[in-house]
Order: C-alpha cells, then sequence, then structure tokens
C-alpha cells in the first residue's frame, strides 16, 4: 500500500519560489508522471517526497502517516519513509559487479543470503539482464547500466518507487524499449510510481495519471487521455503532443444557448452541454482560439459536404505517416496521415473536420470552454 498526499506543498532557494502551493494525491498502485518544462520543479517535487529536500510549507502523508508537517518542522528522515529513488545518473559502484551493486543494499539490510539471492535474480530477470550479473558496470551499455539501476531500486521492494528521467541517457530505440519494461515492471510489482520526465510522448505512454507542472504550479492533473484530449489551458494544449496542436484564432458568442464560432474553417456550432465550468463573455462576440489535433483531419481530393476549401502548403511524407500543411485563408494547419500520401504543393483539397473533436479556449484567459468529446 501507498497512497501519497501533498498538501499546499511550497518550497523555496532562497527568494526563488520554485513549488507553489502544490496540492497532489497520488493513488496506491498509480504510475504517476511529474511532467513539464525543464525548471518547472519537477526534481524539487521528487526530492521533496524523498526528504532530500525540505519544503518551507505544507504536509505530506503516506498512507496516511504524517512524513512532513513543515508547520511543525516535522520532516520524517528519508530512511523512514519506505521508498528508493533512481536518479538520471544512476551511478553504479564500478568496482561491484551487477550482482553485487544489487546485493549490497540488501546486504546492509542484514537479509539472509538466500533471500538476497532471490531478489537478486528475481529484480535481475524482472528488468531482462539476469545474464549480465556476473560483469562489471564499464563491461555494460548505457542502456543496461540502466536497467541494473532500476532493478537495484526494486530488489529493495520499495513501497514507493520513485523515477527522475530514468530514460534521458539512452538512444531512442532503447527508450521505447525501457518504456514497455517500465510499463510491465509496474504492472508486475503494483509499486506506486513516481516518474519525473520532460518527455511528453514517455508521460502518455506510460502513466495511469500525469501531473502537468509550469513554473513550479500544477497546471493540470489527469488521465493521458484526458489531458491529451481535453487541455485545460492554451499552454497544456501546446505542450501536450507531437506535432503540436493547431490553434487558429476566431470569434465566438453565445446564441440561443449554444456556442457559435466563427473562423477561417468557417462557422461551428457547439451544444451547452459540452462546454465547461470556465468563464467567458455570455453575451457579444469575443475572441477565442480553436484547437484541432494533426490526426484530427481528414484530407479528401473531392469536394465533401461540409468539408473546408484548402490548399496545400507543403507535403511531408516520413515513411509511416506524412505531415501535410494545409492553408485555409490566411491560416495554416498541420494534418497527420497515416502511411505515404502525395499531393502537388498548391493542390486543392478539402479539409474535414469532426466537430466534437475541436477544442475551444477564451483567448483572454487561455482557459477550455469547450470539450472535445
Ligand atoms: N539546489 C538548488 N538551489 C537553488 N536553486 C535550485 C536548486 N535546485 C533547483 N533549483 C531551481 O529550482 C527550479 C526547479 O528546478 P528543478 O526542480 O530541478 O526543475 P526540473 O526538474 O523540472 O527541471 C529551477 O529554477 C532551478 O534552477
Ligand atoms: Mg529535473
Amino acid at each position: 500500500m501507498s497512497r501519497i498526499e501533498l498538501k499546499h506543498i511550497d518550497k523555496f532557494y532562497g527568494s526563488n519560489h520554485v513549488l507553489r502551493d502544490i496540492n497532489l494525491v497520488i493513488e496506491d498502485g498509480a504510475f504517476m508522471t511529474l511532467l513539464g518544462p525543464s525548471g518547472c520543479g519537477k526534481t524539487t517535487t521528487l526530492r521533496v517526497v524523498s526528504g532530500l529536500e525540505k519544503p518551507q510549507n505544507g504536509i505530506m502523508t503516506i498512507d496516511g502517516v504524517e512524513m512532513i508537517n513543515a508547520d511543525d518542522a516535522y520532516y520524517a528522515e528519508p530512511s523512514k519513509r519506505g521508498l528508493n529513488l533512481v536518479f538520471q545518473s544512476y551511478a553504479l559502484w564500478p568496482h561491484m559487479t551487477v550482482f553485487d551493486n544489487i546485493a549490497f543494499g540488501l546486504k546492509i539490510q542484514k537479509m539472509p543470503k538466500a533471500e538476497i539471492e532471490k531478489r537478486v535474480m528475481d529484480s535481475l530477470k524482472m528488468m531482462r539482464i539476469d545474464m549480465y550479473k556476473d560483469r562489471y558496470p564499464t563491461e555494460l551499455s548505457g542502456g543496461q547500466q540502466q536497467r541494473v539501476a532500476i532493478a537495484r531500486a526494486v530488489a529493495s521492494s520499495p513501497k514507493l518507487l520513485l523515477l527522475d528521467e530514468p530514460l534521458s541517457n539512452l538512444d531512442a530505440k532503447l527508450r521505447i524499449d525501457m518504456r514497455a519494461e517500465l510499463q510491465r515492471l509496474h504492472r508486475e510489482l503494483g509499486t506506486t510510481i513516481i516518474y519525473v520526465t520532460h518527455d511528453q510522448t514517455e508521460a502518455l505512454t506510460m502513466s495511469t495519471k500525469i501531473a502537468l507542472f509550469r513554473a513550479g504550479e500544477l497546471n493540470q492533473v489527469a488521465t493521458p487521455m484526458e489531458l491529451y484530449n481535453n487541455p485545460i489551458d492554451l499552454e497544456a494544449a501546446d505542450f501536450i503532443g507531437n506535432p503540436r496542436i493547431n490553434l487558429l484564432e476566431g470569434k465566438a458568442e453565445m446564441k440561443n444557448g449554444q456556442l457559435v464560432v466563427r473562423s477561417d474553417l468557417g462557422g461551428h456550432t457547439f451544444g451547452a452541454a459540452d462546454l465547461t465550468e470556465e468563464t467567458f463573455p455570455k453575451s457579444g462576440a469575443f475572441d477565442c482560439v480553436l484547437a484541432i489535433r494533426p490526426e484530427q483531419v481528414i484530407i479528401s481530393r473531392e469536394k465533401v459536404d461540409g468539408a473546408i476549401p484548402v490548399s496545400v502548403y507543403a507535403s511531408q511524407p516520413a515513411g509511416s505517416e506524412t505531415i501535410v500543411t494545409l492553408r485555409a485563408d490566411k491560416d495554416e494547419f498541420l494534418v497527420k496521415e497515416l502511411g505515404q500520401q502525395h499531393y502537388e504543393l498548391d493542390d486543392n483539397v478539402w479539409a474535414i473536420i469532426d466537430q466534437n473533436k475541436i477544442n475551444i479556449y477564451n483567448k483572454e484567459t487561455t482557459r477550455l470552454i469547450k470539450r472535445a468529446v
């Protein structure tokens, strides 16, 4: 069991306020990813959870037991928190074999020899590196060393596993393999994992929940699907997704209980049921932003009812997919099509967009006012 709750956490380095009122619940068994650009406070949050940093304000509980209470200046020792931390730089002991690197911490705990043997081999097998148990770190690739570091953390059966950008030193292919390994590891262990990354693909592929940071604050906490389909503001929309989401300006107005939007894509009318709680002007036109994922647009070579006439500005076939830049009046937007499609530049084609998949943001507040369904 491991449920973590952070309440009103503030962290200052001198006058630099690096964590601002962080409130986050990490459910037992979750794979929670802290996501955001460099410098937004992800590592600091992990260090607060682990006990390497003391926040100036706030409370943290693990399974209901207080580990931090800044008001009482109470900070439980890292060793009392039942967790294990793997950093980006994984620091294996160079003079020890893979086996001994993992066994070392267990020997210190005075665990019986047979139990150590079993745990080391189980964790090595789980990371698929049991064949390297007698090698020294220098005889392993970066990816293999990283697996040893993770196996070492797993072997101590932590209630909570903290991973700080553990895949950032690996090449692209190995990163994809390791994402699969970590996903399986999480399921097999059932351990709560807090995972830090700036890579949105990593976050989307492995997490059960994502906490999206923005300059020391939590911007949105949601499942990967919800974060992808309904980013809470324009910054979140722009951060998630590759290629980036299309953002087009428009004018919106409430008419007869419906939201009517006009843009270079023409007119769209949205029912009240899909509107969020966010505030926006209920009378008169106001500036809005339409957000459309590149894969939500279909290109038709023939005129179809409801389709938008556009021209092909650029077409980039990339083997498994083709990225097409379309131009509608003054606006450009990207389309991602599967497979190898061929378009001539300046071809006149039609864009079919399912309006249910369009997000509408209030330009002034940047907040989501119409959800995708
Ligand atoms: N030990 C430290 N002393 C002073 N400032 C720090 C320290 N560690 C981090 N910071 C600052 O805190 C902010 C958040 O850093 P960090 O949590 O490492 O970000 P991230 O992991 O999201 O890249 C940054 O502005 C960083 O410069
Ligand atoms: Mg960091």
